[in-house]
């Protein structure tokens, strides 16, 4: 997030001065599918850079033209700078699934994609189940809209879940194998599960537990940054982001790595 300080000399669309942020993105190959279609997160070129990119953490970068979204007056730079990538995968993840309104989406894990995900599913006019370990968070997920809360401590969640039906999609944000798949069973006939984390482990699902409910098992990635500010700033999303200046860009870092954050941490650079 930032102004742009000058332009490449063939960077026509864009003007110095123009607040605009960088979300995250696979590469830019500019001749896959995806990159034609502009949606560059996707890029399917085997050197794609994704987040393997240095510079992010810096007063001045370097940035392609064709990854920049303008950031509406409306939203603050801080508030923004979430919506780029935890805000536009879940949004990504919620427009490629199946979901209509009124159908029970569960979300597990509830921190920087988690709330994110929450607040769109419930504008969007699902009914949103709320998976995560204690009671810290309930008071905050029903706040923000979630109309059930499942405390993994306590309870098994699939079981949960099917108590009202199973559940059309799950979203899995929450970076741990066994308790993923422990999830399918929570999924309802022709539930899809979506998952949006990053996490190497193998997954523990047999074939029958997606067989006999015709469930399916996919996985997301980023998503459209510009169509994600319209809805948030339409829909009035609350960003939860504890902000640190870039001095203490690390310790930032380490709130994030140990999900202590609540729930983005976002750097500051000072002006002047
Ligand atoms: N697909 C993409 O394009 C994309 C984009 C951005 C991020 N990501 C990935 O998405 C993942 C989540 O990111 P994030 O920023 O939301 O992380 P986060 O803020 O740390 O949130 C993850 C949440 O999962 C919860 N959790 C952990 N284990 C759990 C369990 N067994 N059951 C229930 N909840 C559990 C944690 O809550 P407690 O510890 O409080 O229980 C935490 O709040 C990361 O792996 C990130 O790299 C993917």
């Amino acid at each position: 997030m930032g102004s742009i300080a000058k332009l490449g000399s063939e960077s026509h669309y864009w003007k110095e001065g123009q607040r605009v942020g960088v979300g995250w993105r696979g590469g830019h190959c500019l001749k896959c599918k995806p990159c034609l279609k502009g949606e560059f997160w996707a890029c399917e070129s085997p050197l794609a850079t994704g987040i393997s990119t240095d510079g992010g953490y810096a007063e001045y970068m370097v940035a392609r033209m064709e990854v920049l979204t303008a950031i509406p007056d409306e939203l603050t730079s801080v508030e923004a700078a979430p919506l780029l990538c935890a805000g536009a995968t879940t949004l990504g993840a919620l427009k490629s699934s199946s979901v209509k309104g009124g159908d029970l989406i569960a979300i597990q894990g509830f921190g920087g994609l988690g709330h994110l995900a929450l607040q769109f599913a419930v504008k969007s006019g699902l009914k949103v189940a709320v998976v995560s370990r204690g009671t810290e968070k309930e008071a905050l997920a029903r706040k923000l809209g979630a109309h059930i809360y499942i405390d993994t401590n306590k309870m098994n969640a699939a079981e949960e879940i099917m108590k009202f039906g199973g559940a059309r999609t799950i979203f899995c944000t929450a970076p741990n194998s066994k308790a993923i798949s422990d999830l399918v069973e929570g999924l309802g006939r022709g539930g899809q599960m979506i998952i949006i984390t990053f996490v190497n482990e193998p997954m523990l699902i047999s074939p029958s537990q997606l067989m006999r409910a015709v469930r399916s098992v996919s996985g997301w990635v980023g998503g459209n940054a510009a169509d994600t500010l319209k809805f948030s700033v339409l829909t009035h999303v609350v960003l939860m982001v504890e902000v640190f200046p870039l001095e203490q860009a690390s310790v930032a870092f380490d709130r994030m790595m140990t999900a202590k954050v609540h729930f983005r941490s976002v750097l500051k650079i000072s002006e002047g």
